[in-house]
């Protein structure tokens, strides 16, 4: 995968990661995503009708075990992604069976752009202190 993309989708792979994957998945996303691209996302959601293991990451190595996938907040989504700029961020409208859309209340779906400046020219997504 070379990018660069104007455009990532990421339905369903996110929450499935464990914590220390996300280091190399934002540096994934950095190479890729063009500047001014937009990630489109769909995670399970924390919380009243959400899905995913809600324990800490010390837990989750602790029992080194995924629970089949991990339940984020808004807020842990925002600090994970805080160096994209936030489109949207809501939860997934439910749609009924009859629906030809897809649309389940145990997820978020979230919208972020990467800032328009040339890549070489912006701190990378995974560069934190
Ligand atoms: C809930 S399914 C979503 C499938 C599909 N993207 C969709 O929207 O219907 C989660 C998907 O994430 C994939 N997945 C889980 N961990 C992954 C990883 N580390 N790298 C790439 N894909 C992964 C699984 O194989 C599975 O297909």
């Amino acid at each position: 995968m070379s990018g660069p993309y104007d455009l990532v989708v990421d339905s369903g792979c996110f929450h499935h990661l464990p914590p220390h994957r996300r280091v190399s998945y934002l540096a994934l996303l950095d190479r890729v995503l063009a500047p001014g691209g937009h990630l489109a996302l769909t995670s399970f959601a924390a919380g009243e009708r959400g899905m995913g293991s809600e324990r800490t990451d010390a837990e989750l190595y602790r029992e080194r075990e995924l629970q089949g996938g991990l339940a984020h907040t808004p807020a842990s989504l925002r600090w994970v992604f805080s160096d994209l700029v936030e489109v949207e961020l809501r939860r997934m409208r439910e749609e009924p069976p009859e629906s030809a859309l897809f649309g389940v209340p145990f997820l978020w779906t979230a919208l972020f752009r990467r800032g328009a400046a040339a890549s070489g020219d912006v701190r990378p997504v995974h560069d934190r202190a």
